[in-house]
């Protein structure tokens, strides 16, 4: 979604910190900026000792040496030497304190089911599931997947693996059994851990049948637990012998005790999927010590964490917002993090607020797609409930326009609670640039500035620094401590994709622009890569799995704006010789499209064409298709093998959609 710049600076509108921040904010003033930029090394040693518990130190904090093509891994490395364990920082230690009483998870299922998980009993719990897998033959470094609706034994499992030194690869719920194979097979897992099904505005999310018909494709996978989620009387799920076991039964016989790997603080912690320019998704490798330096830390300074705060992040855990800030974010704090299984609409549309309201919550994290969707539905809903309990709230995974940061400001925060508009990737594991709320001015619509210890900047095509208010490509200059390894299985693709469009500098595939006051302005992605209501999907991916299906002989698929979701696929399709081109074969493709990657991925619209625009080398013009679904004036054809190809596409196009639409 490329945004155009002059709307953005020219709203030119400046919020100041509320003085209740001001005043108590973890952070109140340019010092840790200042520390970083003197000494980013020194500062990142110091944040390491401030938040996480090491069994042993480092002998040094960084090192490293650019990727360049044909070098493999590790290019740089944090706190070389050292030891921790991730699942100790987040439930031990706190076990060990006052904390053990303390709300560690709060759970309210779509139904309405609560519960709530102390520290002491999720202590419990890990070391018993810990034990579990250990009794199925699970060791430090092998790969177990987690396909689960949002519910307690999801962090449990990510947590009891992290305590094991296995390596979790958590595959989001609303994938399809499909997706969850090549993830499976890709990360070479041994466990799979799923539930007969989960809640989704009232419909069943059928998970151990998709889990079953992945399977049948999946050689390696020896045992299948099974979370028993409630949804479908236990007798009605197909259990195969030998091979699937129900997770409250292997609880029952599980001891309560299980000592901590002693990790390196480069070894794996977890494999997470992200849609890259290619059909094939690409795992993410997260390290130990790093990313939960980053992530427990920023957690703090962002969202000015405190123990008495019930916070709550509505992502779900399958993506990378989840992991890291529902799950080890909080959790490494001693935090109250707050899980909500379903959908906003569910059994009505201030769901949300009756929860904040019920839980007295006063920290809430969400997307831009979810406000919009609140604005579009009206105030109503929010007004209903007590929100007084809100102080700060932040925004994540695509660029929010100025009116709907407004309107959550307003209509949400009440005016008092500061936004933090907070960008980063499924790769950079931790947020790199944002407000931080006691101390940075606000600017409806732009990200601020990179945190302390960040180096980001504004390059043109040659890699040279943009002036202000000229549009570029965003980098990092510097590896931060949860920076992704590599790609698991693919090193050579992670130097080609993050480090060779810049050699030696972070390539993020965003666009962005700093104003004068050094502030950054997302602007969307450069690359093949679309926003769907803050998920990421390749565009060739869907291609991909378009022209699998026999009728289909070409596929373009491109990203046009919408006005809820950010963005929504849209595909242009030739068909085979003979094939009528029917409403019917049009909804085929799209729902061809939903069991292969899932519900996300679903095309707004399928248009039918006997060419695509195509250069004469036989290269598909996105861009023109760009154009013509965003009704703007065709950009250059001149290159175009057949220029008449793309007019009449675009009076079909017209003809459905009105001009301009
Ligand atoms: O384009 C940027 C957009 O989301 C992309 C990363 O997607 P994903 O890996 O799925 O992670 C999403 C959650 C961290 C980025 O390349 N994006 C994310 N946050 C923002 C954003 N764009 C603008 N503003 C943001 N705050």
């Amino acid at each position: 979604m490329m945004r155009t710049v002059d709307a953005l600076l020219s709203q030119g509108r400046v919020i100041e910190p509320p003085s209740a921040f001001r005043e108590w904010a973890w952070i109140r003033d340019e010092r840790l900026y200042e520390e970083a930029a003197r000494d980013p090394e020194a500062f990142w040693g110091r944040v390491a000792e401030e938040f996480v518990h090491w069994f042993r130190p480092w002998e040094r904090v960084f090192e490293w040496t650019p990727p360049r093509p044909g070098t493999s891994p590790p290019w740089f490395r944090w706190f070389i030497g050292a030891r921790l364990n991730v699942c100790y920082n987040c439930v031990d230690r706190h076990a060990q304190t006052w904390r053990r009483t303390k709300a560690a998870i709060i759970w309210e299922g779509e139904p309405g089911e609560e519960r709530v998980l102390t520290y002491q009993d999720l202590h419990r719990e890990v070391q018993k599931f810990a034990n579990v897998l250990k009794s199925l033959g699970v060791r430090r470094g092998d790969r177990v997947t987690i396909y689960l609706p949002m519910i307690p034994e999801l962090p449990i499992a990510m947590l009891a693996c992290a305590r094991l030194g296995a390596i979790h690869s958590v595959v989001f719920g609303g994938f399809s059994a499909e997706a969850l194979r090549d993830r499976i097979n890709d990360s070479g897992s041994r466990v799979l851990i799923t539930a007969e099904g989960g809640w989704r505005r009232g419909q069943i999310v059928p998970l151990k049948r998709n889990a079953d018909e992945a399977l049948a494709e999946c050689p390696g996978v020896e045992h299948v637990v099974v979370v028993h989620r409630g949804v479908m009387d236990a007798t009605h799920v197909p259990m195969r012998e030998g091979r699937d076991h129900w997770w409250h039964r292997l609880m029952e016989h599980a001891s309560l005790q299980c000592p901590c790997e002693e990790m390196e603080s480069e070894d794996p912690l977890y494999i997470l999927y992200t849609s890259g320019t290619t059909g094939k998704p690409k795992g993410q490798l997260h390290v130990q010590g790093g990313y939960l330096v980053s992530v427990a830390a920023t957690q703090k300074w962002i969202f000015d964490l405190r123990d008495e705060d019930i916070y709550w992040c509505t992502a779900d855990i399958g993506w990378v917002t989840g992991h890291s800030y529902i799950v080890y974010g909080p959790l490494c704090n001693g935090a109250t993090t707050v899980m909500y299984e379903g959908a906003p609409d569910y059994p009505d549309r201030d769901r949300w607020w009756a929860l904040i309201e019920k839980y007295r919550i006063s920290i809430l994290y969400t997307a831009p797609t979810a406000i919009r969707s609140f604005m579009k539905w009206g105030e109503e809903y929010p007004r209903r409930h007590d929100l007084s309990s809100l102080r700060l709230l932040g925004t994540v995974g695509e660029p929010i326009n100025p009116e709907a940061w407004l309107w959550y400001w307003e209509h949400i925060g009440g005016r008092r609670c500061p936004v933090v508009d907070t960008w980063w990737q499924t790769e950079t594991g931790c947020i790199l640039i944002s407000p931080l709320p006691g101390v940075t001015p606000l600017k409806p619509g732009s990200a601020a500035r990179p945190l302390p210890g960040i180096f980001a900047d504004v390059v043109d095509e040659e890699g040279r620094s943009c002036p202000p208010e000229v549009p570029g490509y965003l980098v990092l200059t510097r590896p931060w401590p949860a920076l992704s390894r590599t790609i698991w299985g693919d090193p050579e693709r992670y130097v080609q994709v993050y480090w060779t469009r810049f050699p030696g500098i972070y390539f993020t595939g965003d666009a962005a622009v700093k104003d004068a006051d050094g502030y950054f302005w997302l602007l969307g992605r450069v690359d093949d890569v679309i926003n769907v209501a803050g998920h990421r999907l390749s565009t060739m991916e869907l291609e991909s799995v378009l022209v699998e299906h026999p009728a289909v002989a070409e596929a373009a698929v491109i990203g046009r704006s919408d006005e809820v979701k950010g963005q929504v696929p849209v595909a242009f399709i030739t068909i085979r010789e003979g094939i009528p081109t029917t409403t019917e074969l049009g909804e085929e493709l799209k729902g061809y499209v939903v069991t292969r990657i899932g519900a996300l991925a679903r095309p707004a619209a399928v248009f039918f064409t006997a060419e695509l625009p195509k250069t004469r080398s036989g290269k598909i013009m996105r861009r023109l298709l760009r154009d013509i679904a965003e009704g703007r004036v065709l950009g250059d054809t001149t290159t175009l093998a057949d220029p008449t190809v793309v007019q009449r596409l675009k009076e079909m196009y017209e003809e459905r959609y009105g001009e301009g639409s």
